[in-house]
């Protein structure tokens, strides 16, 4: 990381080579997280009209999160296109269980939806919001590829745009920074990290609709109970805090009946910039509204709660 990181330079200085390097239009693949979006506005700050902004929604993503979207770039005064391309998803993952084969599907479809879309815009420039940790933890240098990071483009070699990532250099607490320079509100910069396979990686194996819908409701109620306690000052805020869902069912009583219903592990970490975390020591308290929670919500279909208490290493963040 570097030492002094002068974000005002560092902002006209890629304001400008990005206006000196794309020369016609240009694309981004947004996604409503910190980078894609702090990228976004760099960008078109360069550019304006010229950038061309699209979500594609692969149906893993956050319960609500097309209309946080639409919102969010009407706050920031930008246009983007919002692609509902679940089914393609959803069918493409049919019977996969394997974390990177699920990992390079959803890479590889993401980059054709959107080169569909993109194409479209007569777009030769790609500008992508990839920051160091995703290149490093892909396997670039001498590093073991622990995962196939897909950060709304994962690229495969022949994609006919040329390539404009203006973070690639930076760390998540060095994107914030720039965010905030640029006006962009709190709440967006300092919003947590989401994998860019999405919940497909918080499902272990088969990642089905089904089990999405599941997943997005455990994942908000986690989300919102988290937040409510830091705000509270019960704890603070964790630097990421989400649910994974369990493949294996287990027996529980619901009512005075048998209950065989599925497992929801709860995730909180601290990190500066997720190469190592530790869990975060959320208050029983809070974990026990969770829990309550999730399994009456979701009673038909949850009967289990756990809390992740490893730290990375030996764990990652993410589960898959
Ligand atoms: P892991 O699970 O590798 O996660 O410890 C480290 C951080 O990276 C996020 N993550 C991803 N981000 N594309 C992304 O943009 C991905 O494929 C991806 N996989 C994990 C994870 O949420 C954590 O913040």
């Amino acid at each position: 990381m570097r030492k002094l990181f002068d974000v005002k330079k560092w902002i006209a200085e890629e304001e400008d080579w990005i206006r000196g390097a794309v020369t016609g239009e240009a694309v981004i693949a947004t996604s409503g997280g910190v980078d894609s979006t702090v990228a976004a506005v760099l960008a078109h700050k360069a550019l304006g009209r010229k950038l061309h902004c699209i979500y594609v929604n692969t149906g893993y993503m956050r319960k609500g999160e097309d209309e946080h979207v639409r919102e969010l770039f009407k706050g920031l005064e930008m246009e983007v296109e919002v692609v509902d391309a679940g089914k393609r998803f959803y069918d493409a993952l049919k019977g996969v269980t394997d974390p990177e084969e699920k990992r390079k599907i959803i890479g590889e479809l993401f980059i054709r939806v959107f080169e569909e879309r993109a194409k479209q815009t007569g777009a030769k420039f790609l500008v992508q919001g990839t920051i160091a940790p995703d290149w490093i933890e892909s396997g670039a240098g001498i590093r073991d590829n622990i995962k196939s990071h897909h950060n709304v483009g994962g690229l495969p070699e022949k994609h006919g745009f040329k390539l404009i990532e203006p973070l690639r250099e930076l760390y998540k607490d060095e994107v914030r920074k720039v965010g905030k320079e640029l006006g962009i509100a709190e709440e967006v910069y300092n919003r947590q990290p989401f994998p860019g396979p999405g919940l497909a990686v918080r499902i272990m194996g088969e990642a089905t609709p089904d089990k999405v819908k599941i997943l997005q409701e455990a994942v908000h109620i986690a989300e919102e109970e988290i937040e409510r306690a830091a705000r509270r000052g019960e704890c603070e805020i964790p630097w990421q805090y989400f649910a994974v869902l369990l493949p294996t069912k287990t027996v529980g009583v619901l009512g005075d009946k048998r209950a065989y219903g599925y497992t929801i592990g709860v995730r909180a970490v601290q990190s500066i910039d997720g190469m190592t975390a530790k869990y975060s020591e959320i208050p029983h308290s809070v974990l026990a509204r969770i829990s309550n929670r999730i399994t009456r919500e979701l009673k038909d279909h949850v009967n289990r709660v756990v809390y992740d208490i490893t730290s990375k290493p030996p764990g990652t963040i993410e589960w898959e």
